[in-house]
């Protein structure tokens, strides 16, 4: 019954790690709220490591010192890889800030989420610094020549489709205006700011976490079509590509295959997937003339129907909270 348990988890966190991480971490946070609200500052160093073992080597090169990546690091590798990739940790943890804005507070599990809201707007700078960070070294450029001399970028990419790479090239250029934006209301989350800021303003300055959320559905959205039309490529040139934190080589695959998948890394999975491609589905061969039970493990699904799963995750959830918004706001 446990294995079954683990497998199904394993396994929809391999087709819907969105949702899957989503739930998870609802979880998790409500049973930490109330440790999370007693010991806000050890949670906040905690949660601040990953971002400075992925901040040190970036630093270290702007002072020519080299700095080994910790991407290789057993497990705490996996924890800054997500932090990177923001699919399993970041973006869910900015979904519930966004969410139980929408929900009636009354309820216990609401109430115990929005007794930690400010606790975990902090947390979640952490991962989107981590985030922008190694995208605005690594993504940004390519998306400003896409537009600046798109003749020049298309004859050095991988990439077949110029309308793909314009979606994700947008969407890199978004998140710089989303940083931005995130920076103030991420600083005013801290008591002190909020308190010398006075609440009137700080409700004000409040309102453009809207603005956010309504950038964070494009942002992903356009990375995830741009990256189903540029199915094999990157969008970068080679070289900046291959000092990505995010090609660091995995040996936990299941892993690998568990976070969002995007042009960078689609390159690495696409030789495994390409078994898979044909069908969603694949049988054992038979052992010892018995049929081996099937098991979720032996469900595959392609990497365009995983695309598709996570683009409607994706609507359903901002979707949802637009609806629900609206339904408070009316109350
Ligand atoms: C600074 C420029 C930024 C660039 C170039 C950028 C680029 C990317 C890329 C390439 C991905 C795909 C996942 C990956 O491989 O990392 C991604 C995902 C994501 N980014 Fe950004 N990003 C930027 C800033 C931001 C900021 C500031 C936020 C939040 C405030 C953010 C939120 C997200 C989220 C939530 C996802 C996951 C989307 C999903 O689950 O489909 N990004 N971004």
């Amino acid at each position: 019954m446990v294995k079954l348990l683990i497998e199904l988890l394993g396994y929809l966190r391999e087709s819907a790690p969105l949702l899957t991480s989503l739930a998870v971490l609802t979880l998790l946070l409500v049973l930490l709220a109330k440790s999370i609200k007693k010991h806000s500052g050890l949670y906040y160093t905690l949660f601040a490591i990953p971002f400075v073992l992925v901040a040190l080597p970036s630093l270290g090169k702007l002072f020519g010192i080299e700095i080994a990546g910790f991407v290789r690091v057993p497990f705490l590798g996996e924890i800054i890889r997500d932090y990177i990739h923001m699919g399993a940790f970041g973006h869910p943890l900015l979904i519930i800030i966004m969410y139980i804005g929408a929900l009636e507070v009354r309820r216990p599990t609401v109430k115990k989420l929005m007794s930690i809201r400010k606790e975990m707007s902090i947390i979640s700078g952490f991962a989107v610094f981590a985030h922008s960070l190694i995208r605005v070294m690594n993504s940004v450029p390519g998306a400003f020549r896409f537009f600046a001399n798109n003749e020049e970028y298309m004859a050095n990419t991988k990439v077949v489709s110029t309308l793909g790479a314009g979606f994700s090239s947008f969407s890199f250029l978004l998140g710089v205006f989303m940083l931005i934006l995130f920076i103030p209301l991420w600083v005013t989350s801290f008591d002190a700011v909020r308190k010398r800021m006075g609440h009137v303003k700080w409700k004000k300055l409040q309102k453009w976490s809207y603005v956010l959320y309504v950038t964070l559905f494009i942002h992903a959205m356009a990375i995830q079509i741009g990256g189903m039309l540029n199915p094999r490529g990157g969008q970068t040139p080679k070289p900046a590509i291959e000092t990505t934190v995010a090609q660091e080589k995995t040996t936990n695959r299941q892993r690998e295959t568990a976070r969002p998948v995007t042009n960078e890394r689609r390159g690495e999975t696409a030789k495994s997937e390409e078994n898979s491609r044909q069908s969603t589905s694949a049988v054992k061969p038979a052992t010892n003339g018995r049929m081996p039970t099937k098991g979720f493990a032996d469900i595959k699904l392609n990497s365009q129907t995983k695309g598709y799963i996570h683009m409607i995750s994706l609507i359903l959830i901002y979707g949802s909270y637009l609806f629900l918004r609206i339904r408070k706001a009316k109350r």
